[in-house]
């Protein structure tokens, strides 16, 4: 069999990105290497700085190019100098419309030897997925403005909510609820979080298409929750959920809080997936400009995001070595914690950690 040669574009974007990124594919590096897979890179400069310099977000040439690609390993954007959305608007939320990038995978997993906040709560009891509806909600409009700056102002933001966008997403919960369950040996289950009781129209469509696909899966344990008990169950009892499906905005909100449960934003990976098509891959956190360049970020999130990269791309070997490695330097104590600046090594000692532990 032809072994493949991947293609991957490299975005490292602002603040931190570099810095993690560059972590990030000196343990991909090694990893194919003892896998014996092979890629290639294209690093692309996008971002604040070049935005400042060019005034362009993201050139519809520059996106045609992308699409040439088997997977996009995205760092972070955001520049302290840009105004609010600029950049969210106009490279990441495009790259993530234009490339109909509908699933956000966003794991929330206690490594061993991580602290967690929650009192009592072990690796056993935090280890699901959050997948994130990443096409519809409040982000897929960008609202309007009526006489703006005047007493009589008045500003609409609204919420779309497709039946096929809704579909597609649960459909993907429940399959990989099956497929979760199989790999553990455990009973599969889905927790939908919505807010039914208020947007009765826009969360009553994912209320009725949640119910019509789990006859589909009679062997799928199902659930609801409003996303403010689900907040509150995410703190208490993180050991109830196997995978969550929710909406963008609700989405956005729980994974910060899924990633503080997991140990930090510093350990916490996501994809942004279309099966089959060019996919993105970007840690949770930002670009944290204030500790840009120091070496002070934490890569492990960005490690762990060329993990969930490698297994999009059907190389699980890749992805489960990257995985077990971050596992194991966890395990070493030498990391001292997952926050910036208190890890008691730099962003790149961490990276040669975890190298060198593959
Ligand atoms: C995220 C980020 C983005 C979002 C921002 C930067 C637009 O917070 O990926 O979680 O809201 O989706
Ligand atoms: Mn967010």
């Amino acid at each position: 069999m032809e072994k493949a040669n991947y293609k991957i574009a490299v975005v490292p974007g602002d603040g931190i990105g570099p810095e993690v990124v560059r972590e990030g594919l000196k343990v991909l590096e090694v990893a194919c290497k003892a896998e014996g897979v092979d890629y290639e890179t294209a690093t692309f400069d996008i971002g604040g700085e070049r935005y400042l310099r060019t005034g362009e977000t993201l050139h519809d040439s520059v996106l045609e190019e992308l699409k040439q690609f088997d997977a996009i390993y995205f760092g972070a954007i955001g520049h302290p100098d840009v105004m609010p959305g600029v950049l969210e608007r106009g490279i990441l939320l495009k790259l993530r419309f234009a490339l109909d990038l509908f699933v956000n995978l966003r794991p929330v997993k206690l490594y061993p030897g991580v602290e967690c906040p929650l009192k009592d709560k072990t690796p056993d009891d935090i280890d699901f997925v959050v997948i994130r509806e990443n096409t519809e909600d409040v982000y897929a409009l960008e609202g309007a403005a009526f006489q703006p700056n005047t007493e009589n102002e008045v500003a609409i933001q609204p919420a779309i909510y497709t039946r096929r966008g809704t579909e597609r997403i649960i459909r993907y919960a429940f399959e990989l609820a099956s497929k979760r369950a199989l790999e553990r040996g455990k009973p599969a289950k889905v927790t939908l979080v919505d807010k039914a009781n208020v947007m009765t129209v826009g969360h009553g469509l994912w209320r009725r298409v949640f119910e019509e696909l789990a006859k589909e899966f009679p062997e799928v344990e199902t659930e609801a929750l409003y996303v403010d008990a689900a907040a509150m169950e995410f703190v208490l009892h993180p050991e109830r959920f196997q995978v969550v499906v929710t909406t963008n905005l609700f989405g956005d909100i729980l994974t910060d809080l899924g990633a503080a449960i997991q140990g930090g934003i510093g350990i916490a990976p996501s994809g942004n997936i279309h099966p089959g098509k060019v996919s993105m891959f970007e840690p949770v956190h930002g670009s944290a400009p204030s500790i840009a360049g120091k070496g002070l970020a934490c890569p492990l999130a960005a490690i762990l995001t060329a993990a969930l990269m490698m297994e999009h791309l059907g190389e699980a070997k890749v992805a489960q070595r990257i995985e077990n490695a971050v596992a194991k330097a966890l395990q070493t104590g030498k990391i001292r914690s997952l926050e910036a600046g208190k890890m008691g090594m730099s962003t790149q000692e961490v990276g040669d950690l975890v190298a060198s532990l593959v």
